[in-house]
C-alpha cells in the first residue's frame, strides 16, 4: 500500500554557528508508525532504532554537544512483556554495534536511569558502554533508559539526606547547583530544546528537573520518520525564539 505523504513545511536555514548546546528528543510514535503498516508495534521500535542512529551520527556532524534521548521510561514497564523485550533486545543490539564503533563515531554515550532492573546482558553492557565511552570525546549522547523525571529527584533527595546522615554536608548548603550533582544529568547543562515527535504535547515524566527553562519543538511527524529535514525545523524554531530566562 502507498503511503500518502501528508504536506511538509519548507525547511529554513539552519545557523550552524548558534547551535544549541544540548538537545533532549522523547523518541515517539513507534507504534503508531507500525501500526499504520500493518506492521507489529516492535516492527516500529526497530524503525525508531534506525532513525536513532541517524540522528545521533548527524549531531555529531554537526558539532552539537549533548543529545539527550527518552528510549523507555518508568512507566514503560506498563507494556506488554513481549513488547518490553524486543525493546530489550533492541537495545543490546544496538549497543553491541555501537561499542564496536565508538572510536571511530566519537559518540560518547551515558545512561540516564535506575539499570539495577534491567536484564543482566543489557546492565553490564550498558556499564561497559560507560566505561569505554569515557575515554572519547565528541558529543555525548545520554540515553535515558527505565527514566523518570519523578523517580531522578527522589532519588536524588535520597542521596542527599544520606550525605547529611553521613556528615559530609548539611541541608544550608542545599541549592539548585548542588541539587544537580545528585541528579542522573549531573555535569551536563540544562536541555536547550526539547523535541517531541508524534503529536502527543506533553512532557512523560522527562527531565522534570532540567526543563524548567527549555525550549520545546513538538511535531506531528512520528520517531521512526523524523529526518534530518525535520531536525533542521526544530533548530531553525529554536533559533527563532527569544530566551528570556524571566528578564526583558
Ligand atoms: C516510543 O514509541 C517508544 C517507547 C516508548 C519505548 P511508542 O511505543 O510509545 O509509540 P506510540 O506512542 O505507541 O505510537
Ligand atoms: C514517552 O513516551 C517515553 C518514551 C518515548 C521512551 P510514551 O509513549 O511512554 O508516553 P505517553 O504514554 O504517551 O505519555
Ligand atoms: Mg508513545
Amino acid at each position: 500500500m502507498a503511503f500518502l505523504k501528508p504536506k511538509q513545511a519548507p525547511v529554513p536555514q539552519v545557523d550552524f554557528e548558534r547551535l544549541p548546546r544540548h538537545v533532549a528528543i522523547i523518541m515517539d510514535g513507534n507504534g503508531r508508525w507500525a501500526k499504520k503498516r500493518g506492521l507489529p508495534r516492535t516492527a516500529g521500535h526497530a524503525a525508531g532504532a534506525e532513525t536513532f542512529r541517524t540522528i545521533a551520527t548527524y549531531c555529531k556532524d554537526i558539532g552539537l554537544e549533548y543529545l539527550t534521548v527518552y528510549a523507555f521510561s518508568t512507566e514503560n514497564w506498563k507494556r506488554p512483556a513481549e513488547e518490553v523485550s524486543a525493546i530489550m533486545g533492541l537495545l543490546k543490539k544496538y549497543l553491541l554495534e555501537a561499542i564496536g564503533r565508538m572510536e571511530r563515531d566519537r559518540v560518547k554515550m551515558k545512561f540516564f536511569g535506575d539499570l539495577t532492573p534491567l536484564p543482566r546482558e543489557l546492565r553490564e553492557l550498558c556499564e561497559r558502554t560507560e566505561e569505554i565511552a569515557k575515554h572519547y570525546d565528541g558529543v555525548q549522547v545520554n540515553i535515558c533508559l527505565n527514566y523518570g523525571g519523578r523517580d531522578e529527584i527522589i532519588r536524588a533527595c535520597k542521596a542527599f539526606a544520606a550525605a547529611c546522615a553521613a556528615g559530609e554536608t548539611a541541608p544550608g548548603f542545599l541549592d539548585e547547583a548542588a541539587f544537580g550533582q545528585y541528579l542522573f544529568s549531573a555535569g551536563v547543562p540544562d536541555p536547550d530544546l526539547i523535541i517531541r515527535p508524534s503529536g502527543e504535547v506533553r512532557i512523560s515524566n522527562f527531565l522534570l528537573w532540567q526543563s524548567a527553562y527549555a525550549e520545546f519543538y513538538f511535531t506531528d511527524v512520528l520517531w521512526p520518520d523524523f529526518s534530518k529535514d525535520e531536525l533542521h525545523r526544530a533548530l531553525a524554531a529554536y533559533q527563532s525564539r527569544s530566551r528570556r530566562f524571566g528578564g526583558v
